[in-house]
């Protein structure tokens, strides 16, 4: 069942936050919490929002674990790798637990959700006294005040389908960009992950709240607002309302921003999508369409629902409609099954859609999953082979694809100092690439015309055109 939180749920928060605050203001120092976001942007944002309730707790905060009265992990499943750094970081606490007995440590987010994973920070771990599930974050106020007036350890990992907590306080990463969440959880079942599982059925924010927080966040001054969802194609499908749709109605706010998104399912990402971005003012002209594998036989297996003839003409048709549109992707190599024959048809594809750049991951068996349970015969020497010529592949690709925008005027919003030479700052273009340019501190926040003079693999440079604005 999809709910949202109730009244009485948002009363008994801020009743524990008010508590929380009020022991906190008795200590000599302003307590701090250190809270770390393992994973993808969903991750970062909810940590966004566990640091805003930790505030509203009158925690300050700290990159040094040493300093913290608090530490939260808030952690990812997607592949064993990041499993195996939460542990162990979560093993690393165990000193600092010893030396300061009022030390609180809690762990949540995909990783518990899974119960062997949970069984094993319960028996193994006993350093962790909070943890908690994904589907109740809104719930750690509760949890805190529990530990710190009780002293009792909090295991809260409800199996339930999702709720949707709107109104939580957030504290940002950045002024001028910012995470907007649009949906939670995932319907797809691709055989090999384990999103679904830990996260939930797939529930879409209504589009009123949608709109008016980003309107809001344009107003306060961001530039440019990421939605976030597992697959943002399928939003809103319970309030009939399609990603098309919500994003034409960000496109009408006053000023200069960027709107941009991930990530598309290629299943679910239409031409009338494509449209919408091409004929916007404010949408960027990037798109992450994450394509797994070039093989329609490992597309089967991986239950990804769209064959390589629909993929690229998706492709096409972006390449066409959106000007120097930017594509990036997904791969997975060494999939349960998967041969080199199969994993040529992947090199293939990455030389006819020449991307930006790719994502590439060598296959994790998940536990629990479908294609856990397939056949996987080949060694992780030969995955790790091909896993380097992919790389190779991309690389070369790499080296020469912004050569496109050389020569043309692009639009930046001054972010920050640059990293290709003394004395530029740096930004990125409407199809999100990274541009250097001439300027100071005081150009920060400010737009430019910049004129593009030098491609590099990761970045170009260019020479202001005309004044800020
Ligand atoms: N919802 C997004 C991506 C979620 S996870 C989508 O559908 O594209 C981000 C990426 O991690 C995936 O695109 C996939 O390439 C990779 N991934 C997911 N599960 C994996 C696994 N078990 N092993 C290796 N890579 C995996
Ligand atoms: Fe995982 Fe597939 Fe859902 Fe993406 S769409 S989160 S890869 S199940
Ligand atoms: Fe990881 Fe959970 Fe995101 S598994 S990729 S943090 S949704």
């Amino acid at each position: 069942m999809i709910r949202e939180i109730t009244q009485e749920e948002k009363q008994s928060f801020n009743e524990y936050i008010a508590k929380i605050k009020e022991i906190n203001s008795k200590s000599l120092n302003i307590p701090l919490a250190h809270v770390h976001s393992f994973g993808c942007q969903q991750n970062v944002s909810d940590g966004e929002k566990i640091k805003g309730m930790l505030a509203q707790m009158g925690y300050g905060f700290t990159s040094d674990t040493a300093m913290a009265d608090i530490i939260i992990f808030n952690t990812c499943a997607v592949r064993e790798n990041a499993e195996d750094r939460v542990f162990g970081n979560i093993g690393a606490l165990k000193k600092l637990k010893q030396q300061n007995k009022g030390l609180i440590i809690a762990v949540g987010g995909c990783m518990v959700q899974q119960e062997h994973i949970a069984k094993r920070i319960r028996q193994s771990y006993p350093q962790v006294d909070i943890i908690f599930g994904t589907h109740v974050m809104h719930e750690l106020p509760r949890m805190i005040y529990e530990k710190l007036a009780e002293n009792k350890r909090q295991v809260n990992i409800p199996d339930m389908d999702g709720v949707i907590a709107e109104g939580l306080p957030v504290i940002r990463e950045s002024k001028v960009k910012a995470s907007v969440p649009i949906m939670y959880g995932c319907n797809n079942f691709c055989s090999y992950c384990i999103v679904p599982y830990v996260r939930g059925r797939e529930r879409s924010r209504r589009p009123g709240e949608v709109i008016s927080e980003v309107e809001s966040l344009i107003k306060e001054g961001y530039k440019e607002i990421l939605l976030l969802g597992q697959n943002v194609n399928s939003y809103g499908k319970e309030h009939n309302f399609s990603f098309a749709r919500l994003l034409s109605a960000l496109d009408n706010f006053e000023g200069e921003y960027k709107i941009s998104f991930m990530t598309s399912h290629p299943k679910d990402c239409t031409f009338e999508l494509i449209d919408t971005i091409a004929d916007s003012k404010h949408i960027s002209y990037h798109l992450h369409l994450p394509v797994q594998s070039g093989s329609n036989r490992i597309l089967k297996l991986m239950n990804r629902h769209y064959d390589m003839a629909h993929y690229l003409e998706l492709i096409e048709y972006a390449k066409k409609r959106i000007p120097d549109v930017a594509l990036t992707t997904d791969i997975i190599v060494g999939f349960p099954g998967e041969t080199y024959e199969d994993f040529k048809k992947t090199l293939e594809l990455m030389e006819k859609v020449r991307y930006d750049s790719a994502y590439t991951f060598i296959y994790s068996k998940r536990e629990g999953t479908v294609a856990a349970k397939m056949d996987d015969p080949v060694s992780d020497e030969e995955k790790g082979r091909w896993f380097r010529q992919l790389l190779d592949v991309q690389n070369a690709i790499g080296e020469t694809a912004y050569q496109r925008f050389v020569g043309k005027t692009v639009r930046v919003l001054c972010e920050g100092i640059g990293r290709t030479a003394d004395g530029l700052m740096t930004g990125h273009t409407r199809q999100g690439v990274i541009v250097d340019f001439p300027g100071d501190n005081g150009s920060i926040g400010k737009y430019y015309d910049v004129k593009v003079t030098r491609a590099l693999p990761w970045a170009v440079t260019g020479e202001l055109v005309g004044n800020a604005d």
